[in-house]
């Protein structure tokens, strides 16, 4: 199942922006964009830059270092949708954002 916690506080991200988080032993990239939160792992799989720096249009990521782009509803890449990245599910309880993650995930620690 995975445990939600707690990313940032409603507001605290302006639409567009990005942050990276640590979950789970996992590098976590959180956004707001299109009125809702999205959470993708955060390492380019490209050349290990951090994708919550790119830049955001809809729905899409674009890594700052050399543009591949990223949709955040899935991880799927948006130019090759044979590589992925993993996504997260993502809710809002009262002011909190929460991320899920699964332990069981690779890589990942409960
Ligand atoms: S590091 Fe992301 S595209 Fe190169």
């Amino acid at each position: 199942m995975g445990e939600w916690r707690t990313v940032c506080r409603v507001g605290e991200l302006a639409e567009g922006e990005g942050k990276t988080v640590t979950l789970g032993g996992r590098l976590i990239a959180v956004f707001h964009t299109q009125g809702t939160y999205r959470a993708i792992d955060d390492t380019c799989p490209h050349m290990g830059a951090s994708l919550s720096g790119g830049y955001v249009e809809d729905g899409i990521v674009t890594c700052p270092w050399h543009a591949w782009r990223f949709r955040l509803c899935d991880g799927v890449w948006a130019d090759n949708p044979r590589i992925k990245i993993d996504s997260y599910e993502v809710r809002v309880e009262g002011e909190a954002v929460q991320v899920r993650v699964n332990p069981s995930e690779k890589g990942a620690k409960p």
